[in-house]
């Protein structure tokens, strides 16, 4: 601890320095490390929603690098595209709430009204910016509850980026991209080879060498989940990798994004014998899990045993440690929101703000096991050897 905090600093510094629209890494990679810790694959996995988002600003080269050294098994982000098609890791598909675009007087006329799944929405657009004008912008915390010392110090990072900081990290660290909007992206953003936002996707990663089938080889290289809200692109991606896939499932009163489905639709049975051919689990809200009442959570649906009766993982969002995220049962305790959806739900991955939060309540919860084993160990050779001696 004493000497992570020794030397972040330097990477604020260095993050600081380095010049706009230049990537913080020669790409592709160059570090290859053949003696990297694994990931590890005996606990659910902890992943790293927007990096450590609760601490810095969120999808930053910096909010990742935290996320990296507090023990995250899998950096998430969200893909969207510019206006020239480069994928970028931005959560909004409007600039306004995390970045500085309103003091921009050159990007004044640039704002718009377009359409968002079903509703109109005035902002500023990254499909209306090409690269090196978003790499002038600086991102900033979404929540004002949150630190706000580092606002306008780092730029928003493109998909490569974000893969770079994966694969130079010291041990195997998993990615968790977002198809992000495929909707809206494809209607706005048109490749010269005639391509869509999936195939671009799926290029990306292969280009960096993710492929293989859930825990092959391969992928336990280079670990990878793809996600999304909308089906089709999952189908449709599906033909193009075998990487694993996570269908994000919104709230009760969200219809899909692309196949106008409802919430009861997709979480039927019979839809998620359609789906499991394509994904290897479901990302559900977690409050459609276990409903809040008054703040209170009433007892679980039966999802999560449903979708594990379909062999279907179930890595639910978002897990964020302030207290007006958590519900009166767990008294204002993280770590006891915690213990309820790993040990009496039994998720099989949690997407959290605070990935520290999660890997010290795992690697806590497990040394107070392992103590408990060998306690019992001790008792059992102590009777023996007294049992010995009579
Ligand atoms: C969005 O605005 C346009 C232009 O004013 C209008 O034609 C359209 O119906 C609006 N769409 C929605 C979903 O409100
Ligand atoms: C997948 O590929 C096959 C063969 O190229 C094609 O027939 C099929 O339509 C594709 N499916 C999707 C969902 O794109
Ligand atoms: C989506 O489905 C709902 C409910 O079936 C329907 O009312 C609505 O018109 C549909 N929207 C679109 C864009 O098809």
């Amino acid at each position: 601890m004493a000497l992570s905090l020794l030397w972040f600093p330097f990477l604020f510094l260095s993050v600081i320095g380095g010049c706009v629209g230049r990537p913080f890494y020669p790409l592709p990679s160059k570090t290859v490390n053949q003696n990297k810790q694994p990931l590890q694959t005996f606990r659910p996995y902890n992943i790293a929603h927007r990096g450590s988002n609760g601490e810095l600003p969120e999808e930053t080269f910096a909010a990742y690098m935290r996320a990296i050294e507090e023990g995250t098994d899998f950096i998430e982000t969200d893909i969207l595209s510019t206006k020239d098609g480069a994928l970028i890791c931005f959560h909004d598909v409007t600039l306004d709430d995390t970045t500085d675009v309103a003091d921009h007087k050159e990007f004044a006329n640039r704002k718009r009204t377009y359409e968002v799944q079903g509703e109109n929405v005035t902002g500023w657009f990254t499909v209306d910016f090409t690269l090196e004008e978003l790499k002038s912008l600086r991102v900033r915390q979404r929540y004002k509850f949150r630190d706000q010392q580092y606002n306008g110090k780092f730029s928003i990072i493109t998909f490569e980026e974000y893969i770079s900081i994966a694969l130079d990290a010291h041990r195997v660290v998993g990615i968790y991209p977002e198809i992000k909007n495929p909707v809206f992206i494809n209607q706005h953003v048109k490749w010269s080879d005639g391509k869509k936002f999936e195939d671009k996707f799926v290029e990306m990663l292969k280009k960096y060498g993710y492929k293989g089938a859930y825990l092959s080889e391969d992928w336990l290289k280079q670990p990878v989940f793809i996600q999304s809200f909308a089906p089709s692109s999952l189908v449709y991606v599906s033909n193009l990798t075998d990487v694993p896939k996570i269908f994000l499932i919104d709230d009760v009163t969200m219809p899909t994004q692309d196949t106008n489905q409802s919430f009861w639709e997709i979480t039927s049975d019979g839809y998620f014998e359609f789906i499991k051919k394509y994904v290897v689990g479901i990302g559900p809200w977690k409050d459609t899990i276990a409903r809040p009442v008054k703040n209170y959570l009433t007892p679980p649906t039966d999802l999560v045993a449903r979708a594990h009766a379909h062999d279907l993982q179930v890595h639910p969002y978002t897990y964020r440690n302030e207290n007006k995220f958590l519900h009166w049962d767990f008294h204002q305790d993280p770590y006891a929101e915690y213990d309820y959806w790993i040990n009496i739900i039994g998720v099989d991955g949690l997407f959290t703000d605070f990935t520290g939060s999660v890997h010290n309540y795992q690697e806590w919860a497990q040394a107070a096991k392992d103590s408990k084993n060998a306690l019992n160990l001790l008792h059992k050779i102590a009777s023996m050897i007294s049992s010995y001696k009579i």
